[in-house]
């Protein structure tokens, strides 16, 4: 269907997957489009609106006045009673819920300013199906993508993989099969596909339908709009020609101080580790977080425990309260003492600006890789699910800023061996180096003139032209 004429103003609305790693990359986007004068209503789905309000802090830094053009609203997510921890659950309810909530939502602010109808969706890339949602509205309809471009090409060589019988209905390759996208991307192998979940196979299984549906509704997207920086992933980038970068988001909008609701955390920062870490040495800090959905056995948070401990290093550890496989972890007595502190949540962007912040030993998830390496942090490397295989691989084998924690055959990744990649990641000056690299590729790539700049600036212009 054509889209909407005779606005006077154009007017996006921006739809993200209900995670952290999703909302929180696609408000930033949503916010550089409001700088520039543009109407943006950010729809989270009802649960995670209340958290974010209830999460954002009281003395939150006064807003911009152009971010007046930025309303945060929300709609139902069609789940049940019991079910609103159920993150999983969500792919299939949203899939079901969203397109007449949204078609709800578009009729609304349509028929009340009809000077700012709706010109615009962009939705996460997990919900490409709102692109018909969107054309019945007369709306034109963009993909957001928060992973890295590499992880959106691997998905498009499932229909190859599955043809040839490299891979089951399960989504699981036999052990030796290795899918290369290009010489320029590492590859990929059994369990390190960004739907790969060997420990729960029904999840696996989930995933892997969920990516294969993607798969045919992106293909039919016109635009991609990737968090990514074509420096950082030339290739990738190549093989999507509707893809653009326009990131690494955490440059272009940076959370302050005292961030607030639209800087869309899930859970309260707890800011008394800056003032700890503004006590420490330049560089000596290690800075410990898996995200926001990475779970471990309590034996394996003991090890960590103790292996940060035995570094005799400083280390600021979030610790949120379902890290230990949905329970509240029980940590040694002692650890938080001169040298430890923990945090159920930090202020991450913040931190990894800190000048003590030597390492990041992390997860590795896209929003965590980009924030670390484009603040020049060295990285320890601990996967836990989806796309973070392949980035630690980017971390480890292509730019050479960090080092893998390897696990023993019990799955287990032990002090000794925590200790032994701390102390090397700190006494090799070459990951520091690299790390300081590419703190410049993608902060020039973000300034002005550079390519993710005349990116964004070619999207948003696009955007006032479409009214
Ligand atoms: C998930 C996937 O893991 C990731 O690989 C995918 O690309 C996006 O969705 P998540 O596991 O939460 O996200 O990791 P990540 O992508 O790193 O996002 C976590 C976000 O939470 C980051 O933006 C980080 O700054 C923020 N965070 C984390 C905090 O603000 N404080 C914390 O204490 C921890």
């Amino acid at each position: 269907m054509a889209v909407t004429k005779g606005n006077k103003k154009p007017h996006v609305l921006a739809v993200p997957f209900p995670a952290q790693g999703h909302v929180k990359p696609l408000m930033k986007l949503a916010r550089q489009i409001a700088k520039h004068g543009i109407k943006v209503t950010f729809v989270n789905i009802e649960c995670v609106h209340r958290q974010i309000l209830s999460s954002s802090r009281a003395e939150a830094e006064a807003e911009d006045e152009d971010m007046q053009n930025l309303v945060m609203t929300s709609v139902s997510d069609g789940r049940g009673p019991g079910e609103e921890h159920d993150v999983f659950k969500l792919l299939d309810t949203l899939r079901n819920s969203m397109p007449r909530s949204l078609t709800e939502l578009i009729e609304t602010i349509n028929a009340s300013t009809p000077d700012e109808r709706i010109t615009c969706v962009i939705a996460d890339i997990t919900m490409a199906y709102l692109s018909r949602t969107a054309e019945s509205m007369g709306a034109e309809f963009v993909v957001f993508s928060p992973p890295s471009a590499a992880a959106v090409g691997i998905l498009g060589l499932i229909p190859k993989l599955l043809e040839e019988g490299s891979m089951d209905q399960d989504g699981s390759v036999t052990n030796g099969v290795i899918t290369s996208l290009s010489k320029d991307i590492p590859e990929w192998k059994k369990d390190e596909y960004s739907w790969s979940f060997a420990i729960d196979l029904k999840t696996q299984k989930i995933f892997f339908e969920c990516s294969r549906r993607i798969v045919r509704e992106v293909s039919e997207a016109r635009l991609l709009i990737s968090n990514t920086c074509y420096e950082l992933e030339t290739a990738a980038c190549d093989l999507t020609p509707n893809l653009l970068p326009v990131g690494p988001l955490t440059l272009v909008n940076p959370d302050g101080p005292k961030p607030g609701p639209k800087s869309c955390s899930f859970h309260p920062q707890d800011l008394s580790c800056l003032t700890w870490l503004d006590g420490k040495a330049d560089g000596s800090v290690i800075y410990v977080s898996f995200g926001s959905l990475a779970v471990f056995s309590q034996q394996q948070l003991d090890e960590l425990a103790f292996g940060l401990e035995m570094s005799g290093r400083a280390f600021l550890w979030v610790v949120r309260a379902d890290l230990a496989n949905g329970s509240r972890a029980v940590l040694p007595d002692g650890l938080a003492g001169e040298n430890g502190k923990i945090v159920e949540w930090a202020p991450q962007e913040e931190v990894l600006s800190h000048r003590s912040v030597g390492c990041f030993l992390s997860h590795c998830g896209w929003n965590s890789t980009l924030e670390g390496l484009s603040r020049g942090v060295p990285f320890l490397c601990w996967p836990y699910f989806s796309d973070q295989f392949h980035n630690q691989k980017y971390i480890c084998d292509k730019w050479e800023i960090g080092l893998r924690i390897d696990h023993d055959e019990n799955g287990i990744r032990s002090r000794h061996e925590i200790r032994e990649k701390i102390d090397l990641v700190f006494c090799d000056d070459r990951f520091r180096k690299n790390a300081s690299r590419l703190k410049e590729v993608t902060r020039e790539s973000v300034g002005e003139g550079g390519s993710s700049y005349k990116n964004l600036k070619k999207f948003i212009d696009h955007l006032r032209k479409i009214c």
